[in-house]
């Protein structure tokens, strides 16, 4: 952690070694900094539900405000394009665009996209689009949310209007982020919403997003002219807490779960062997070849590995067991161990063999601005070092990489955590809603630069 200014630092091991083409980006997600919850149409989420529930998110916050990135848009564009980024992937609100989740769509929420992609294009920025990080029209949910196999086709008829409105600008689409992370624990491990605690019910909600991908991926493969597709999965290795079996059993199955319930069928057209049998009743004749359809690159999220035990503290009997004592970790309790980002992407290259963006990589601190309106985050600093070396170092390997996103530009609502914990390269000062470059973001343009001026041309 004595790594001296950024600056007097030698530059990370293996930029040069990293094509023209190398995308470097931040991400951000529509409930986590959106706000104005309530204007101009907007309809619920199982987000706004969520939060109103008593004690299930840190403070009782909300994403009623949350960084007004609504009305500051412009402000946070102009934050990129000093920070020098390629790219901004950001995700719709689908309740934004369409109040109900399906029926009459809502224009005033679709000019607010049509105004953040202008701004993001003229600022040189090219916009990556995710459709779906979690906030479920309530309206969807009331009938069954994704255990419904209906949602697909809700999903799918979403993804057309998204694609006919903005695929004359946008050409870079995701289906979902982090599909596991939304079931398992929105379904069975606690802590998200919708709140439900059913296995069964994670089952069907599981297949039934796959299909919704699949059917999504069709929609924006005809309506977009250049599309380049994939969906985010969120991978780290699920390593067992301790020799005892049980614990061997609860990570192969988490691992299952984690790292295979969604890639599995999309990418290779079937259920991890774990969870086949469990799968099987949801599934008629024709869902996998649905499922399965062609995409152009993986989006792949990392922050740490996961150490597991079993435990019958929920219904997938399995839970969270700790990192060996000596392992460092951020303020969110996650280990910070850039090997286990190494073997991620290696292990994801060899198994689907598509290009992969890091589309969220980053780490959570008690950060706090000086007098003077600096914030110094040296720990967010090493993290970054630390994981783009390991990165360069897949790379090195063979392993093709073809982007990295920041996770996040801002500091925003971090779900059950409210705004307690900080992942932004840009401090949030809540009360006043300023906005205030880190020490990491400097360090990161940095980064850019130093890239920027070595690259090698593509052949
Ligand atoms: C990921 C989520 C993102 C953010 C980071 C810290 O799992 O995709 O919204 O919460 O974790």
């Amino acid at each position: 952690m004595n790594a001296g200014p950024p600056s007097d630092r030698p530059p990370s091991r293996f930029t040069s070694s990293l094509t023209s083409d190398f995308i470097w980006g931040v991400s951000t997600s529509s409930y986590q900094i959106e706000g104005a919850a309530n204007e101009d149409g907007r309809g619920p989420s199982i987000w706004d539900t969520y939060s109103r529930l008593p004690g299930k998110i840190a403070g009782g916050d909300t994403g009623d405000i949350a960084c007004d990135h609504y009305h500051r848009y412009r402000e946070d564009v102009a934050l990129m394009q000093k920070l020098g980024v390629d790219a901004y992937r950001f995700s719709v609100a689908w309740p934004r665009v369409l109040p109900e989740g399906r029926g009459a769509v809502n224009e005033a929420g679709l000019a607010f996209y049509d105004r953040l992609i202008d701004a993001l294009i003229a600022a040189g920025i090219e916009p990556w689009l995710c459709l779906y990080h979690w906030d479920l029209p309530q309206g969807l949910q009331d009938d069954g949310g994704w255990t419904n196999r209906d949602c697909a086709q809700w999903f799918a008829d979403y993804a057309s209007v998204i694609a006919r409105r903005y695929g004359d600008r946008v050409k870079r689409f995701a289906t979902f982020n982090e599909p596991s992370v939304f079931t398992l624990f929105g379904y069975s491990l606690g802590g998200q919403a919708p709140g439900i605690v059913d296995r069964a019910m994670l089952l069907r909600a599981i297949h039934h997003m796959n299909l919704g991908h699949g059917a999504a991926i069709d929609r924006l493969r005809e309506a977009v002219a250049g599309a380049s597709l994939g969906a985010i999965h969120n991978c780290q290795p699920c390593r067992p807490a301790t020799e005892k079996p049980e614990d061997r059993a609860a990570a192969d199955m988490l691992d299952a779960y984690w790292n295979g319930a969604f890639p599995d069928p999309q990418l290779r057209g079937v259920y991890p062997p774990l969870l086949a049998e469990a799968m099987a009743p949801y599934l008629k004749p024709d869902d996998l070849a649905q499922i399965c359809r062609p995409v152009d690159w993986f989006g792949l999220n990392h922050y740490s590995p996961h150490y597991v035990v079993a435990s019958d503290r929920n219904p997938l009997g399995l839970w969270f067991g700790s990192a060996p004592a000596d392992v460092p970790r951020s303020s969110m309790g996650w280990p910070v161990e850039p090997d286990a980002f190494r073997e991620i992407l290696t292990a994801m290259h060899k198994r689907y063999g598509l290009p992969i963006y890091v589309t969220e990589n980053g780490t959570a601190h008690a950060d706090k601005p000086q007098p003077n309106g600096e914030v110094p985050d040296e720990p967010r600093i090493s993290y970054l070092k630390a994981y783009t070396d390991a990165m360069f170092d897949a790379i090195a390997d063979g392993v093709d990489v073809r982007g990295y996103f920041v996770w996040s530009l801002l500091d925003n609502f971090e779900w059950g955590s409210g705004y307690s914990q900080r992942f932004g390269l840009v401090y949030m000062d809540y009360p006043t809603l300023r906005r205030l470059p880190k020490a990491s973001f400097r360090w990161f343009g940095d980064l850019i630069k130093t890239h920027s001026a070595s690259r090698v041309p593509t052949v």
